[in-house]
């Protein structure tokens, strides 16, 4: 039996320091060897193609342990919630996902994310990646994401059967000729145009814009150039609203691949969504491209590329940084990016990397994005055009839209909330 105040002070102590929890930040604890990387690729069509890098990696690095810290919900709609908390409470993973573009701009205004102009450099990234994509990721001069792919969002996914049985010849080229398809669509019983959760409608609405205005306004509404209260804005929202009359919007999929779910089921015709969708269709479901599955440019957007890119990043206050690098340097790489790419729906970020393993529609869409004549947009859901903060005001714009159907009251509530949070 202990003795004495020093022995009860000891006792003390001990008892304490066994009821306290060790300190474990964020799932890679202190352990050197073990670092965490944060994304939302969980679901089917998403966690594939991460998993082939992550292997590559781990078999190259087999000291090093991967914590795969995904969070579900398509486009990140849970996983930049819970990550938000985490940079708050200074508890980063060692590097997450973030989007090239104005997603970008409050992680390193706010000290969020390491500069990592030093590595693009040294890896011969400023040559080997397009100076579009280069730009997008570059604030105030330095360079702060890795990306690892491109991915499309102005695609209008079917199946052909559907169209065969309705006797339709072909999908639509503008909106003009969906809403003069769907009406007898909806008469079958049929949704013409499938939705999902609320980030599917925005991506809906950004392809309407898109398609509508064509990308001169489009990407001026982006800048301030072109007005959301002009003539040709306020027909682009009609369109839209005549658009969501033709949707189940009112019994929306969960996310985008109960969406993607009803096409193929037949129970809807169309859906808009990104090429995410591909591997959807063509590796979880098994479908073939052009026979069992097919695509087009969103109505009005031929030519056209609205893109958004996936990226890594070096948070400030990772644990592990030098193992953080090396998944950097991995997602990077032509090896890296030609494994998860072609099983996550998306190409290649580097201009050098083969074309080889892109097949099917990722052939064909390979072919546009490299093609000099294509016009390429960013996208708004996809965090390349917005800040996070008018991005957010879009959101609660348009969940009031869907609910009352205000044109007005949605562009000026946009264009007021754009000068505000400049
Ligand atoms: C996007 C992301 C894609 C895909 C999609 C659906 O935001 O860039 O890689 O994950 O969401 O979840």
């Amino acid at each position: 039996m202990l003795q004495g105040r020093g022995g009860f002070i000891a006792l003390v102590l001990t008892a304490a320091l066994f009821a306290l929890p060790l300190y474990l930040p964020g799932q890679a604890g202190a352990n050197a060897n073990r670092f965490e990387v944060y994304s939302w690729w969980t679901g089917p069509g998403e966690g594939e193609g991460l998993e082939a890098m992550i292997k590559h990696f781990t078999t190259a690095n087999p000291d090093i342990e991967f914590v795969n810290a995904a969070v579900s919900g398509g486009a990140g709609s849970n996983a930049k919630a819970i990550l938000a908390s985490r940079l708050l409470a200074n508890d980063p993973p060692d590097s997450y996902q973030r989007h090239a573009g104005l997603e970008l701009l409050d992680d390193v205004r706010s000290e969020k994310v390491q500069d990592l102009t030093d590595l693009f450099e040294e890896q011969g990234w400023m040559t080997t990646l397009p100076q579009g994509l280069l730009d997008n990721l570059t604030i105030d001069g330095k360079i702060y994401a890795v990306p690892v792919n491109i991915h499309r969002a102005n695609l209008m996914w079917y199946s052909p059967a559907t169209l065969e049985e309705l006797d339709l010849a072909a999908p639509p080229k503008t909106w003009d000729e969906f809403l003069a398809q769907a009406p007898g669509i909806a008469a079958t019983g049929r949704t013409p145009l499938a939705l999902g959760s609320a980030w599917t409608q925005k991506h809906l609405l950004e392809t309407v814009l898109l398609g509508e205005l064509g990308p001169d306004l489009y990407v001026g509404l982006w800048t301030g150039r072109t007005s959301w209260l002009s003539t040709e804005v306020t027909a682009a929202l009609e369109t839209f609203k005549q658009i969501l009359r033709y949707t189940d919007l009112r019994s929306a999929a969960s996310d985008w691949q109960p969406q993607i779910d009803r096409v193929i089921d037949g129970t809807a015709v169309y859906a808009v969504m990104g090429d995410w969708a591909n591997s959807y269709f063509s590796l979880t479901k098994q479908l073939k491209w052009r026979a069992e599955y097919d695509v087009v440019a969103s109505p009005g957007t031929e030519g056209v590329f609205d893109f958004l890119s996936d990226a890594f990043t070096l948070p400030t206050g990772s644990q592990h940084p030098t193992l953080a690098k090396k998944w950097l340097v991995e997602c990077g790489s032509v090896e890296g990016q030609n494994l998860f790419n072609p099983i996550k729906g998306s190409i290649p970020a580097r201009t050098d990397a083969d074309s080889g393993p892109y097949k099917d529609y990722l052939a064909w869409n390979l072919k546009q994005w490299r093609d000099p004549k294509t016009t390429i947009v960013g996208s708004l859901a996809h965090g390349v055009v917005a800040n996070n903060a008018w991005s957010a005001e879009i959101d609660t714009a348009l969940a009031l839209f869907m609910q009352d159907g205000e044109t007005g009251k949605f562009a000026t509530t946009v264009a007021k909330k754009y000068r505000e949070t400049r």
